[in-house]
């Protein structure tokens, strides 16, 4: 912020004492050392760094896992993509779909989710009105256009897309576009991740038929059983889905829809591992064990998902070292 506050003062007092000539000169240095201050939030990106932050940190989500790390790394080391990248993460509660935004957002920017180049929108949070969707519009249109026109390669993080108003959602989508240029602006370096709960039931069921079938859980693919047409379908006919009635389906603007599956007892306990890690106390296997079983299992007879996915293990897990 100093920085960019210094070169408008620069600006200024240039503009009152230079001739224009040197003026442009002026210009085109100060904003060589804005866009340097402002990169210096980006990390060179690094596609082994992101796959192994994926392996060691994001727990039994095959599929999320290859799309993200598929989908980020070619975006990531292409030069001039035509569109910005647009996942849209499905799941139900606790599956890590914001943890997943997160580790994408450290393997892009040095501060991670701190970045004042990551912007979460939280649909009942930031737009909890019906009769100011106008404004929100607008605002929402303006803020976006005004971080990629200083930084492009921001990233968008809608969470709750499923509790957003079509409206919004049809105000974000021609930044999303092919080759999209808004006022001077090129959008094709931004990134925009949609988190939402839409399709988590059809994602679990699939995943329970597959289980009850007795295949393993990691030979189930976007392929098989047709996931990705099923979550798309769902989603888009889901009333209380956000995308109902929006063009961004229909016109193929985001690249992949990617499934969250319900976590078993299994990584569940690798969560609590992690978790002990956060809270300073010797890793206990018997201990993560012991936490992990104490969380809601469902269906009734089966109890095989967690109900609550890894959402809480750290409340658990305090309770069971007081
Ligand atoms: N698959 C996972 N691997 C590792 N940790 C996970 C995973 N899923 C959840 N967690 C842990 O649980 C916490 C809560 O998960 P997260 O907030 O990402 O869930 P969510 O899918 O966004 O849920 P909701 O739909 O309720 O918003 C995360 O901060 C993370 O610590
Ligand atoms: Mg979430």
């Amino acid at each position: 912020m100093k920085v960019r506050h210094f070169v408008i003062v620069l600006l200024l007092v240039s503009n009152i004492t230079f001739s224009s000539g040197f003026l442009d000169v002026f210009v085109a240095a100060a904003s060589v050392v804005y866009t340097y201050f402002e990169r210096d939030d980006l990390l060179p990106f690094d596609s082994k760094r992101l796959e192994e932050d994926l392996r060691e940190n994001f727990f039994g989500q095959h599929i999320a896992s290859n799309v993200i790390r598929r989908a980020v790394s070619s975006f990531m080391t292409d030069s001039k993509p035509n569109k910005p990248l647009a996942l849209s993460f499905h799941g139900t509660s606790g599956t890590g779909k914001n943890h997943a935004a997160k580790i994408i957002a450290r393997n892009v920017y040095e501060k991670g989710e701190d970045s004042k180049h990551v912007h979460t929108f939280i649909s009942e949070h930031h737009f909890p009105h019906k009769q100011k969707l106008d404004l929100y519009s607008a605002q929402l249109k303006q803020w976006i256009h005004e971080s990629v026109s200083r930084f492009p390669r921001s990233m968008f993080i809608f969470d709750e897309m499923d509790k957003m108003h079509p409206q919004l959602i049809d105000a974000i989508k021609p930044f999303l576009d092919y080759n999209a240029r808004v006022d001077g602006v090129s959008f094709r370096k931004a990134i925009f991740v949609f988190l939402s709960n839409a399709g988590g039931d059809v994602i679990t069921g699939v995943t329970l038929d597959f289980w009850r079938e007795g295949n393993i859980r990691e030979n189930l693919w976007m392929d098989s059983k047709e996931l990705e047409i099923k979550i798309s379908q769902n989603i888009f006919n889901d009333k209380n889905s956000g995308f109902l009635h929006s063009n961004i389906i229909d016109e193929h603007l985001v690249d992949h829809y990617i499934p969250f599956l319900p976590l078993e007892l299994k990584h569940v306990r690798q969560c609590v591992m992690v978790e002990m890690v956060h809270l300073n106390v010797t890793q206990d296997s018997d201990l993560a064990d012991e936490v992990a079983r104490d969380m809601p299992y469902f269906p009734k007879e089966e109890r095989i998902y967690a109900v609550k996915g890894c959402k809480s293990v750290r409340q658990k897990l305090a309770q069971h070292i007081d």
